[in-house]
């Protein structure tokens, strides 16, 4: 009999980064919870992990990171002082944060790269497949990015990469892949080979990984023997790399917009691309723009 294939339940977000390209911002709070528009960066990728039917949370946080996990706990508190004031509508606000079945946090006290941070998670996520989430890329998408993996993943029954073309001239950002299509599968690829952050020269191709993976727990071990790279840290990268030489891995272009809000100039495009899709903003933020010479008509 064949097995079943697993459910996958769990979404991991590495959470511990110093959020150094947005000081003075981040000097006491973490980058996750910097707000777009009026949600923490983070929750767009909660709510994106639990509209693709994962339920189970799982931070990978750094010291002092407590108001993530905050975030996503009922404030009992705020809650009955709001109500006992008959604010109905602030009410609503706090109450539209996603709820997932559960959420846990594990701490990675040594900033030694993306690979450690999932490994930090390995007591959490146990013996099944997972998804990873850098909540740093926000993904406008229907059916959202990390459902679209999950699809291939279930068809294709390996892990699965989302993978984005993206300029020559920033492949060296980036994890690269290079692979063959997948007959009868669109914009997916079975990966040949996978680089971290490779010169532009070197790039075998420019598919990009952007932060959406769904991992098998075979990654584990991996991780945890895949060598330190030049800067000390163990790359999640360099753990596929070598995954590759046991099974087929898989990457899948995303049908959908992304967002580098890591960097200054893609927080600020994250920014205005919501807004702008707002009906409560959209209109008086285009006519804002529109002053500023920089407004479209359409
Ligand atoms: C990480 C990964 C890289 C991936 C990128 C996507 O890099 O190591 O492979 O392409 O996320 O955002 P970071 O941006 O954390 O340096």
């Amino acid at each position: 009999m064949t097995p079943v294939l697993q459910t996958i339940r769990k979404a991991v977000f590495p959470a511990a980064g110093l959020g150094t390209r947005f000081l003075p911002a981040t000097k006491a709070q973490a980058k996750e919870m910097l707000p777009l528009i009026d949600k923490p960066i983070i929750q767009y990728g909660v709510e994106e992990a639990l509209a693709s039917g994962l339920d189970h949370v799982v931070l990978v946080t750094g010291q002092g990171k407590h108001a993530i996990e905050d975030h996503f706990n009922v404030d009992v508190e705020l809650e009955t002082l709001l109500e006992s004031r008959g604010k109905t509508d602030l009410l609503a606000d706090i109450r539209s944060v996603p709820c997932p079945a559960s959420v846990a946090a594990v701490q990675q006290n040594e900033p030694l790269g993306l690979g450690h941070a999932v490994l930090v998670a390995r007591e959490l996520v146990g013996d099944e497949p997972f998804v990873v989430i850098l909540s740093d890329d926000v993904i406008d998408a229907n059916p959202p990015a990390v459902q679209q993996l999950i699809n291939v993943y279930e068809r294709l029954e390996d892990p699965v990469l989302a993978v984005e073309r993206v300029p020559a001239d920033q492949v060296s950002s980036y994890g690269v892949i290079s692979g063959e299509p997948v007959p009868g599968e669109d914009g997916v690829y079975r990966i040949r080979d996978v680089v971290e952050k490779p010169p532009k020269e070197d790039a075998p191709s420019d598919l990009a990984i952007i932060g959406r993976y769904v991992l098998t727990p075979d990654i584990f071990p991996i991780l945890e023997s895949t060598p330190r790279d030049t800067r000390g840290e163990i790359q999640l990268t360099d753990g596929l790399r070598r995954l590759l030489a046991h099974r087929p891995l898989y990457a899948c272009q995303i049908d959908g917009v992304r967002h580098d809000t890591g960097s200054k100039s893609g927080f600020l495009r994250a920014t205005a691309y919501f807004a702008l899709k707002r009906p409560d903003l959209a209109e008086t933020f285009r006519r804002y723009l529109r002053t500023l010479g920089v407004g479209t008509d359409d």
